[in-house]
């Protein structure tokens, strides 16, 4: 069965009348991982902000897990920087398919976004990285079992084949690097793993990680990554580490703890996005 573009773009006719998209015409998008809800409400103050529930938007699915709200916001980053921010995302693990996941982001790009910062939590595996820390996605290990790009390709929206040999955009990377400094928050550079969850991995899993190069597990991003990918989207992600991958210490890990430490680090890691996008937009 072929894509139904036109599910994407009744989708995209819903979110442009309902917001001011038409005027603010953002080029860049955010996809906030749990616990940046501080980010999301400094865009909800916006003066153009409109915010929409996915539940409204037709042909969009709603989030079951907590902390991930769902919804989509279109506004003013700092009253300057026009952006549209998904706050809240789909997993694999809550029973969607990899194309229901992935549908949001087709979405962005018919309303014409080029640039798309992916944030999430992840369990720290890289030597001396700790809770706390950010990592920028330099490029990522899909080991999710299932790419959304499989079926029939529809050439409208990209390749049949992509290549992802530069997956994630160095220049962003640079900036993100910028950002961190400025507000003094450890920025590494590493490689992601993705895994479907919802368990958490096990200290055999995470040591195989390890010794294959990865630097953070997670259980999102690397499909959005490859659809935005797809489309010639140009991705920046960045990793929120909320705690020692399995093994790695003697806690167990607990979805609370990964909150728990999201939240801590969520104000700086919100003037890191924002420092980001004012980076992006300065670029033309
Ligand atoms: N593993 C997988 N996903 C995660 C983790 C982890 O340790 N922490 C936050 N998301």
């Amino acid at each position: 069965m072929q894509i139904d573009i036109n599910a994407f773009k009744e989708a995209r006719d819903f979110i442009v009348s309902n917001t001011a998209i038409k005027d603010l015409s953002p080029h860049t998008a955010v996809v906030l991982g749990s616990g940046l809800s501080h980010f999301a409400d400094n865009l909800k103050n916006s003066s153009y902000a409109k915010v929409i529930p996915f539940k409204n938007i037709p042909h969009f699915s709603s989030s079951t897990v907590e902390g991930h709200s769902g919804e989509l916001i279109v506004g003013k980053l700092t009253n300057s920087h026009p952006i549209i921010a998904m706050s809240g995302r789909l997993h694999f693990y809550e029973g969607y398919n990899a194309k229901t996941i992935t549908n949001p982001i087709r979405v962005l790009s018919l309303l014409g976004i080029k640039n798309l910062i992916l944030t999430n939590a992840a369990g720290a595996i890289g030597d001396n990285y700790e809770p706390g820390q950010l990592m920028a996605i330099k490029d990522h290990i899909n080991l999710s079992g299932i790419n959304p790009l499989i079926g029939p390709n529809n050439p409208e929206l990209g390749p049949r084949f992509v290549d992802m040999s530069h997956a994630y955009e160095p220049r962003f990377i640079e900036y993100a690097l910028k950002a961190a400094e400025q507000e003094k928050i450890t920025m590494h550079q590493g490689v992601y793993i993705s895994v479907t969850g919802p368990s958490y991995e096990t200290p055999a899993e995470i040591r195989m990680f390890k010794s294959m190069g990865a630097d953070a597990v997670g259980m999102s991003t690397v499909l959005e990554t490859i659809v935005a990918r797809h489309m010639g989207i140009k991705v920046l992600g960045i990793s929120c580490l909320t705690n020692k991958a399995a093994g790695l210490s003697t806690n167990t890990i607990t979805h609370e703890e990964v909150m728990e430490n999201n939240a801590k680090v969520a104000m700086r890691f919100s003037s890191v996005l924002e420092k980001i996008v004012a980076q992006i937009y300065a670029e033309k």
